[in-house]
């Protein structure tokens, strides 16, 4: 039985015996070990079904521990913790050696972050390592912004998941590489492009399956619902090719429709695309639970959050 509770000590017990729990952050809920325990780190592999090749995100409560894990911090890096930490934005900095190869895949460089999330920086100040943590799903699966989104994914494998509430960004945080000290975006993600543009000027966009052998965990399939799901334009054009079929419909804002459908989802009346992206993988998993045949989503606006959620629609209906 897995327990979801809010009790930090539990936690913390549970994490010093070198085993894992599903904590809450800001962005989606994550996995979370020990990165000095191998047993702990391999256990998150093993319950993921992830593959070793694919790197973990360290997670730590204050910027003085950076030191300790990197090597090297290039300006643009600082510039960017100082703005967003603690926050949605991973850096992929050049690793110490104390940092053990299992988490970086072997990498030389490791990602890291200060979660904006109460419940994890109290939970990360009570021990005496940083967290790995990937995002709690199942491989290739839709992250989870719920507790109960966790329990249902993994009942009985893990022994706790300790309650945050729900996600507040609810899209994963925004990675940042560097290629020769200029940052490089590897993944979108709750910061927008936008936001660290006005930070560090114009960055190179590196995020794609086939082009970013960088990032291993940018797969073209991904984030996917177990429906059979369509990323599109124009609703009512594709409506009309799935007649007699049981349609999902995503919309980001009201969209009028002339057509009898199974569910309609609007993820902001207002349009309003933090409230979007903070939505949208509560929003999948519902329609992914009611039995449809399809999944019709609609592209959002291609602006600030809305490159991100589309980025996550397009992975999604891959
Ligand atoms: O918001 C988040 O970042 C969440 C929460 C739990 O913090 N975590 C998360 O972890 O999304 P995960 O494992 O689902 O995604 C981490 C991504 C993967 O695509 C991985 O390949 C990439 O970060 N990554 C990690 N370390 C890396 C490294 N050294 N170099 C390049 N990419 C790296
Ligand atoms: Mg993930």
């Amino acid at each position: 039985m897995t327990i979801i509770s809010g009790d930090i000590n539990k936690a913390v017990d549970i994490l010093n015996d070198e085993d894992i729990i599903a904590i809450p952050t800001e962005t989606v809920y994550g996995l979370a070990g020990n990165i000095y325990s191998e047993k702990a780190i391999r256990r998150i592999f093993e319950v993921k079904e992830r593959p070793l090749y694919n790197p973990l995100i360290v997670h730590l409560h204050s910027i003085i521990q950076l030191d300790g894990i990197v090597s090297e911090i290039p300006p643009a890096a600082q510039l960017l913790a100082d703005a967003f930490w603690p926050g949605s934005l991973t850096l992929i900095l050049k690793k110490k050696s104390v940092i053990p190869d299992i988490i970086t895949a072997g990498k030389d460089t490791v990602g890291v972050r200060i979660p904006n999330h109460p419940v994890a920086l109290s939970l990360l100040r009570q021990l005496e390592f940083p967290l790995a943590a990937p995002s709690a799903n199942p491989f290739n699966r839709i992250s989870p912004t719920k507790s109960s989104h966790v329990e249902n994914y993994f009942k009985d494998s893990i022994k706790m998941v300790l309650e945050g509430g729900e996600c507040k960004n609810g899209l994963e945080s925004t990675i940042i590489g560097f290629d020769d000290e200029e940052p490089v975006l590897l993944r979108l993600g709750s910061i927008s492009i936008e936001e660290i543009e006005s930070i560090v000027g114009k960055i190179k966009i590196n995020n794609k399956a086939e082009t970013a052998p960088d990032a291993p965990g940018m797969l073209a399939k991904h984030y996917s619902p177990q429906t059979k799901m369509y990323l599109v334009d124009d609703v009512a054009q594709v409506l009309d090719e799935h007649k007699n079929k049981k349609i999902g419909l995503l919309t980001f804002t009201d969209t009028e429709v002339d057509y009898t459908i199974a569910h309609i989802e609007v993820l902001s009346e207002s349009g309003d695309l933090k409230e979007a992206a903070s939505k949208l993988y509560n929003t999948l998993h519902k329609l992914d639970a009611i039995d449809l045949d399809v999944i019709i989503a609609q592209r959002l606006p291609d602006i600030g959050l809305g490159k991100s959620i589309n980025d996550r629609l397009e992975r999604a209906a891959k």
